[in-house]
């Protein structure tokens, strides 16, 4: 059980349970064998956080697991696999306590013309990186709402936020599925005291070309060049996001003026983005 006696959960001025203390917190991160759900197991293990290590590759889920030590455990699972994710949420009842956190952070990137992407790209990245989340939710949220109290992160990308992934069209497009789906479940589950969060990462350097199939001839991704950071960076960010109970998480401060320009004149905008540039800035 949680060894916090008080819950995890921070009364805010209204008195509802929103944000979530890391310390004495179970948290399950998917993808946590490498690049960001790596290093944001282990922030949030620092911070005192007990933490289900899930990852498809088990050998990596394993050896992040290490390095945490009694407060991790690795699973072995798929996130398009519902029993996986169960198996998730038992191995953290059993070892750990109720699951107070979710991070749903896995995707793969298919490159290519939209000629030369098949039928079949697109529906394993929409399973994998937009149905895993529905799945998570079926799996984590029933428990958290009749708590009423805890946290969910999903990742999506700067790409789901802005026009510049024209050669990854099925990840451009469910990175911004994964964008309104967090924005809705913020509103739907906040008032419920569970928090959300929405990290938009640019440039992480991480193990993400692995997760890359190519189709056809290379093409290059036109827009703005983003900053690259460090996981551990991102992953601080991603942690302080869910004790504040703060909802967009960015690696990089130009993205609010990119957003604005698109906004205030995206046909500009677009136009701009063809010649290799985002905002005027
Ligand atoms: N690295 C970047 O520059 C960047 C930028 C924007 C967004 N992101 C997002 O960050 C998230 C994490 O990516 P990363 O950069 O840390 O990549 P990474 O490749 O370093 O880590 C991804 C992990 O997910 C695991 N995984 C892949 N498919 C899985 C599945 N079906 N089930 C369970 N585990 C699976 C892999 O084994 C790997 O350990 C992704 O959602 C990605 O879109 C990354």
């Amino acid at each position: 059980m949680c060894d916090n006696p008080d819950g995890p959960g921070v009364a805010d001025g209204g008195g509802t349970i929103v944000a979530v203390r890391l310390d004495g917190a179970v948290v399950v991160i998917t993808g946590a064998g490498s690049g960001v759900g790596r290093s944001t197991a282990q922030e949030c293990a620092r911070r005192g956080a007990r933490v289900v290590v899930f990852d498809r590759d088990g050998d990596r889920a394993a050896a992040t697991a290490a390095t945490i030590g009694d407060a991790a455990v690795a699973v072995t699972g798929d996130v398009t696999s519902t029993a996986d994710l169960e198996a998730a949420r038992d191995a953290a009842l059993t070892r750990f306590g109720p699951v107070d956190v979710v991070m749903n952070n896995v995707a793969v990137l298919d490159v290519g013309r939209v000629e030369d992407i098949p039928l079949e790209a697109w529906q394993r990245a929409i399973e994998i990186n937009l149905l895993s989340i529905v799945r998570s939710n079926l799996v984590f949220l029933p428990d958290l709402l009749a708590r009423g109290s805890g946290h969910v992160v999903n990742t999506a990308s700067t790409a789901g936020l802005l026009p510049y992934g024209q050669d990854r069209l099925p990840y451009t497009t469910t990175k911004h599925a994964v964008v309104g789906l967090t924005e809705a479940l913020f509103l739907q589950l906040r008032p419920q005291g569970v928090g959300v969060s929405l990290f938009c990462p640019a440039g992480m350097r991480t193990n993400i070309v692995e997760q890359m199939t190519f189709h056809g001839e290379r093409t290059t991704p036109k827009g703005p060049a983003f900053a690259i950071v460090e996981p551990e960076f991102a992953a601080g960010l991603v942690c302080d996001a869910i004790e504040t109970d703060r909802f967009l998480v960015l690696t990089d401060d130009s993205v609010p003026a990119e957003m604005r320009a698109l906004a205030d004149d995206p046909d500009a905008y677009l136009r701009r983005s063809l010649d290799g540039t985002g905002a005027d800035r």
